[in-house]
């Protein structure tokens, strides 16, 4: 377990010492990994052009959801939604995409600034209901640090 402020403290450090963006991205899916250990699963998918997500670093199982696109399963409904969603219980939803069979509950945090969608914060739990409000925000500071790191590279013209 960490503490949200210590990861950012940690992405900073990277940061002001010229990591490069793929490191950084790789440094937070570790600190949002470490956040909760009932996480099980932690990625960041990017948004692209084509109005596809395509996975980007992750821990946990390898999964067949490496392209989603806009408006499929609960990553794709997110953006086609342009909102977070928190699932308690895959089970019971229909437009779920299974990564592990494990898997009880999921969370998805967009990395946006306002209207622009970068990427999102994908996380699983084996257990149901694991995001309560407290673990949602932590998530949403990490992801909103990201959300400047993604508009700072935009700046200097470099995709997504
Ligand atoms: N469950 C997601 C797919 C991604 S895997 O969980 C890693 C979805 O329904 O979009």
């Amino acid at each position: 377990m960490i503490k949200a402020k210590h990861v950012i403290a940690d992405l900073d450090r990277r940061q002001q010492s010229g990591a490069a963006f793929e490191d950084i991205l790789q440094a937070a899916v570790r600190g949002l990994h470490d956040l909760d250990d009932r996480f099980h699963w932690t990625g960041i998918y990017e948004l692209f052009p084509d109005n596809v997500l395509r996975l980007g670093p992750f821990i946990g199982a390898p999964t067949d959801h490496v392209f989603i696109g806009v408006g499929r399963g609960v990553c794709g409904t997110a953006v086609a939604e342009r909102r977070n969603i928190n699932v308690p219980d895959v089970r019971l939803v229909t437009n779920y995409l299974a990564c592990s069979t494990e898997t009880r509950s999921e969370l998805v945090v967009l990395i946006r600034k306002g209207e622009r969608i970068y990427a999102q914060v994908d996380i699983d739990s084996h257990q149901v209901a694991v995001f309560d409000d407290r673990s949602v925000a932590r998530v949403q500071r990490v992801a909103d640090w990201l959300a400047d790191l993604y508009e700072s590279r935009e700046r200097l013209g470099r995709a997504p």
